[in-house]
């Protein structure tokens, strides 16, 4: 870059005065206040610029509420969410990668293998799939006992917490696997959906000629005893947003086909079906 000795000054002048006791918050706000003075330097805003982009924070922090947090959409919609995760949680091949929590989990109802989990008004007009796997360690050898936490949007994209229709918990269960550490449960097959466009962060995707979709998904966090915990997702292979998720969460290993159902006898389910097929395999500790 070309030396300009003001900025390089001042930068300097403000890096000199990070003096926290705690050297990670040094090193991190140290690191923060080089890249933003190279991107001043970079590009030059103006200062009615840099002032629209400081609004715009106060816009967003503004529209948080204790139910709705906007900085981690604007977080989600960079990637930057994505980013952290996968500088946190990157493991071998083998394991089932982790996409972002995303801001709709809720504490799950307990439902036991097989569980109907949609009761809401999605049951009678949804198409019916089983989803099931088996959770192992990443040598395939089966875990027990370990806890599956699902959560959905309806076939309409709506969570149970954004719609009065569906009842609570709807769409939602922690299961536990069986000895074979195999899970299941019956539900609908999900649909795409907008993430909040009410907001800054939805005027800035729709200024950026962005669209808000996120790909048909189930999200799921697998815990067992003695292995690193997975939160991730399961798309649906054939969504048309897979490649432009507005959350950039997509990982080829995470998106699966519904096939047509062909044992409806054995998952309880009368008529036609989907069949979900996902196993999770997770890192030893
Ligand atoms: C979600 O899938 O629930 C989600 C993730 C990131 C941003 C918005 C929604
Ligand atoms: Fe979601």
């Amino acid at each position: 870059m070309t030396p300009e000795p003001e900025l390089d000054r001042l930068l300097t002048a403000v890096l000199a005065q990070v003096q926290a006791d705690d050297p990670r918050l040094a090193e991190i706000v140290r690191s923060a206040v080089t890249h933003l003075h190279a991107f001043v330097r970079e590009v030059r805003p103006t200062e009615e610029e840099w002032l629209r982009g400081l609004d715009f924070l106060v816009r967003t922090g503004r529209t948080c509420t204790p139910t709705r947090n906007e900085f981690i959409l604007l977080s989600d919609m960079l990637g930057l969410t994505s980013a952290v995760d996968e500088v946190n949680h990157a493991g071998p091949p083998e394991a089932t990668p982790s996409s972002v929590e995303g801001p709709f989990h809720s504490p799950a109802p307990a439902r036991p293998l097989g569980a109907w989990i949609a009761d809401g008004p999605e049951r009678e007009r949804a198409e019916p799939m089983v989803v099931h796997g088996r959770v192992t360690d990443c040598a395939g050898t089966p875990l027990a006992g370990a806890t599956v936490d699902v959560w959905q949007a309806d076939d309409a994209g709506h969570y149970d917490t954004q719609d009065a229709a569906q009842p609570d918990g709807n769409l939602r269960a922690l299961l536990t696997t069986d000895s074979d550490g195999r899970y299941w449960f019956r539900s609908v097959l999900p649909s795409s959906y907008p993430v909040p466009t009410d907001g800054p962060v939805g005027g800035l995707l729709s200024a950026l000629g962005r669209h808000p979709m996120r790909p048909a998904h189930i999200h799921l966090r697998v815990e067992a005893a003695g292995h690193r915990p997975v939160t991730t997702h399961v798309f649906v292979a054939g969504d048309p947003y897979l490649d432009s998720d507005a959350a950039f969460a997509v990982k080829d290993a995470l998106v699966v086909t519904p096939r047509p159902g062909t044992d409806g006898r054995r998952w309880e389910l009368d008529g036609s079906y989907l069949d979900f097929a996902f196993d999770v395999r997770l890192v030893e500790l």
